[in-house]
């Protein structure tokens, strides 16, 4: 079975509340202990600065929503846990990127045509408190997400655009300078609820409706006193249908509690009663993680190393990539012996100068070619051209996959015969015994 890989961003710019622990922490939890899953998760801290201007609030932000993943149960030694902006790699995928997107793409963005079109309704300039940050802010995502290979990126509905752009900005890239970018899907997970807010509307920090998540208890019964609700009196049957108190219930109860709940409204329980419930049933979730969520919001220190230790461990990924992009773009070391190297000191294997190499690149004439070469460097076998890169990176793909058909493969891809098929076919076993290793 081969690892999907599944990374998501929070953007620090406020209080963790219960909305955002039963949208995305606690079923990214849950996701993270799956088998044959590689999870990456990150503060997006670069993305709240966009429109912020507020040191302090990124600053607390970051630390409570660090400590909140880690109270409700990530572990840092099972995912990747990282802040963004400790990957200097990002920002240089970001510019990679943005001179391949294109800058209709980003025109059709809703986040910027929101605000373009509420400037045009306002009579103001068209990009009026528009800043160059909201503009690439497609960008600098699909760099977060093409940066470690992302198969999976759960995300609320607002989000799937982005991730069609990231889509599209990593097959510009892969059109240009061939297959180096994987394409990311969005996931929605259709079974996680929206919350409601205290007023009904969705939970969100933008209509100040929230209820926070880490609490003092006597707080958080006082908040949930607050959940708007009908005016039935106590003994009349109540409608579940529509009441915020019940699908706040509902997303922290079994089947079993629900279908107690449904039963107490239609048999008309008191709303003080039922905020009573539901305040315990919240409670019972929450009360085991409130002690160790203040205990390391009280010891930043201690959350401080774990995103060192996450930003050293998505270097590990982000750096080699760099790398290769760094050198299918065109930015190499001049000359000498590591010319078509990253001029980053990528950390490379020692056994890599004792590997066969395929070698991409386009000629004068635009057509695309690759050469397979042995460890010192002898020209082993020369393709044919290739119309686009794609096709070329495929063909070394499948040269790469060993199989019984190598022969018609390499008949297919090599410009005339080989002049030592069975050195090819050496050079190519190397390969793949380095890569299981
Ligand atoms: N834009 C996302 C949000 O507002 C946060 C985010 C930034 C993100 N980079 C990401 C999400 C990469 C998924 C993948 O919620």
């Amino acid at each position: 079975m081969s690892i999907q890989r599944v990374l998501t961003g929070i953007k620090p710019t406020g209080t963790p509340h219960l909305g955002n622990y039963v949208g995305a922490v606690r079923p990214a939890i849950a996701a993270s202990r799956q088998p044959g899953v590689e999870s990456f998760y990150f503060l997006a801290d670069y993305h709240a600065l966009i429109g912020c201007g507020e040191p302090a609030r990124i600053h607390r932000s970051t630390l409570e929503i660090a400590a909140t993943w880690v109270a409700a149960g990530l572990d840092p030694e099972r995912v990747t846990f990282y802040r963004q902006s400790d990957i200097p790699e990002i920002p240089e995928l970001n510019w990679i990127l943005g001179c391949v997107a294109g800058k209709g793409l980003l025109n059709r963005a809703h986040a910027y045509k929101a605000q373009v079109d509420k400037n045009n309704a306002a009579g103001a300039e068209p990009d009026a408190d528009v800043s160059v940050g909201l503009f690439m802010y497609p960008v600098l995502m699909a760099a977060d997400i093409l940066m470690f290979k992302a198969h999976k990126v759960p995300v609320g509905r607002d989000q799937v655009q982005h991730i069609e752009i990231a889509r599209d900005i990593a097959s510009s890239f892969n059109h240009l300078y061939a297959e180096h970018l994987v394409l990311p899907e969005a996931v929605v997970e259709a079974s996680v609820a929206t919350l409601p807010g205290l007023d009904g509307r969705k939970m969100s920090k933008s209509y100040d409706n929230t209820i926070p998540l880490f609490l003092p208890r006597d707080e958080l019964k006082r908040r949930i006193g607050g959940i708007v609700t009908d005016s039935r009196a106590p003994g009349e049957a109540k409608e579940t249908e529509g009441s915020a108190l019940f699908q706040i219930f509902q997303a922290f109860a079994s089947e079993a509690e629900t279908a107690g709940m449904r039963q107490a409204y239609a048999d008309g329980i008191s709303w003080g009663d039922a905020k009573q419930k539901l305040f315990e049933r919240i409670d019972a979730e929450v009360a085991p993680m409130r002690d160790s969520y203040q205990s390391l919001v009280d010891h930043p220190a201690r959350l401080e190393d774990m995103l060192q230790a996450g930003a050293a461990k998505a270097r590990r990924t982000a750096t080699p990539l760099i790398g290769e992009l760094r050198a299918a773009v065109g930015l190499r070391r001049l000359g000498g012996a590591s010319a078509g190297q990253p001029s980053a000191p990528a950390p490379q294997k020692s056994s890599r100068a004792t590997l066969p190499t395929f070698k991409q690149y386009r000629e004068a004439d635009g057509q695309f070619r690759f050469k397979l070469l042995d460890a010192k460097g002898q020209l082993l076998l020369q393709s044919r051209a290739y119309a686009v890169p794609r096709d070329a990176a495929q063909a070394i793909a499948r040269l790469q996959a060993p199989g019984p058909d190598l022969a018609a493969l390499l008949a297919d891809a090599a410009e005339g015969a080989p002049a030592d098929a069975v050195a090819v076919e050496d050079a190519l076993q190397l390969l793949a015994a380095a890569r299981d290793n």
